[in-house]
């Protein structure tokens, strides 16, 4: 298929592009570089040896979203567009809310204008009430508790609608656990601008010397060790979802709407992540105990049985590549910026 990747020269799109293309898939990224940078790009085609078309736009933009339909014979759409940082979304509601849901909109109406309704879109565990009990189920219930999550969630129940007004349409959201990782090349992966919000990259900077140590916030959550506890997924695993999510829609005789977690089923404890990154890598990783950081809950995790059933998907990489991936990209990355 000819797939349009929105949000493509980011983190997980890029990821992904590199899966699509390794499928036998053409790629289209369309990404206004507003978080991410072109040198992804070069690294895609690096890996892949194939060619990627780009073009730098703000998903937004109608007319421009509509010359790329015009010119490529797009297929599928994969919609990674977006702002993703959840304090962000606190203090910056409206940049949230227009920028998260404006890319969603503008997709589906150019989309619907040129006869294309194949899509994914990038979803969130965030989305989940934090009363429901673990391993979390797609039929859990939801309740997010930041704007970003709740942006996430109207998307969700926006392309709901747009399926149940026009049944051709196939539509996959996935929802993510924690994404972490990078391609084993050390060619792409994930460059936060500034001080890191999520704890692979934070970890990363200790470990290479960028930042002193790191804070872990809280170490009295209700779990086995006292630190909060995620179901980390290395971003090949996730990307590969993609392709099997893509397949499906293929295969599928007739419209559909459905929803996925990608997650590994597995929690691991923030210390148990500093201590297999410490064992990976042969870098220590001072840290020191802080406060638990507002919105946290103990433990996340996903129930990813119906990915398994219905995508014949399931994540292979276990935390031990995780932190290899995040390790050597990190490095790659540090000699390309400072030499
Ligand atoms: P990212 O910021 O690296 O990638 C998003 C890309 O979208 C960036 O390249 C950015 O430049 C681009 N973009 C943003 N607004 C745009 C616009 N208006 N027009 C064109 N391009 C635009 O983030 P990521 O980690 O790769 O996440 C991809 C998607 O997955 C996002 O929608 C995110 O909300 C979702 N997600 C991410 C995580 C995570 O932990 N990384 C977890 C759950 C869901
Ligand atoms: N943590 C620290 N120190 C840090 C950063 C994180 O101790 O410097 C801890 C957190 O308290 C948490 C764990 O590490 O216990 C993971 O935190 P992340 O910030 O890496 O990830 P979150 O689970 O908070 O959230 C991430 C994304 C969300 C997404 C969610 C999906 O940031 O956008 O995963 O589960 F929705």
């Amino acid at each position: 298929m000819k797939v349009l990747v929105a949000g493509g020269a980011g983190y997980i799109g890029s990821h992904t592009s590199v899966s699509l293309l390794e499928a036998g898939h053409d790629v289209v990224i369309v990404d206004s570089l507003v978080n991410s940078d072109v040198s992804s790009i070069d690294g895609i085609q690096q890996i892949t040896g194939k060619k990627v078309d780009f073009v730098k736009a703000d998903i937004r933009d109608f007319n421009e979203l509509d010359a790329v339909f015009a010119k490529h014979n797009i297929e599928a759409v994969i919609n990674f567009a977006g702002h993703k940082a959840v304090g962000e979304s606190v203090s910056q509601p409206l940049e949230y809310y227009d920028n998260n849901l404006n890319c969603a909109i503008v997709l589906a109406k150019v989309m619907s204008a040129r006869g294309v309704r194949n899509l994914i879109f990038s979803s969130s565990a965030t989305v989940y009430s934090e009363s429901n009990t673990l391993p979390l189920k797609e039929s859990a219930t939801v309740d997010p508790k930041n704007p970003y999550g709740r942006t996430k969630l109207y998307i969700e129940r926006m392309l709901q609608d747009v399926f149940e007004s026009d049944s051709a349409w196939k539509i996959s959201i996935l929802r993510y656990f924690n994404p972490v990782g990078a391609h084993p090349t050390g060619l792409i992966g994930e460059s936060p601008r500034g001080v890191p919000n999520n704890l692979m990259p934070y970890v990363s900077q200790v470990a290479s010397g960028q930042r002193e140590k790191l804070s872990i916030f809280g170490c009295d959550y209700d779990t086995p060790d006292g630190t909060g506890v995620r179901d980390y997924i290395h971003v090949m695993d996730l990307a590969e979802g993609h392709v099997c999510a893509l397949r499906k829609i293929e295969e599928s005789e007739q419209g559909c709407f459905s929803t996925f977690n990608l997650g590994t089923g597995r929690g691991y404890s923030v210390l148990e992540i500093v201590k297999t990154f410490e064992d990976v890598t042969g870098q220590s990783v001072p840290f020191e105990f802080v406060e638990r950081r507002e919105g946290d809950v103990d433990t996340c995790f996903a129930d990813a049985s119906l990915a398994r059933q219905e995508l014949s998907w399931e994540a292979r990489l276990g935390v031990y590549d995780m932190c290899q991936d995040a390790w050597n990209f990190q490095k790659a990355f540090k000699i390309s910026q400072h030499g």
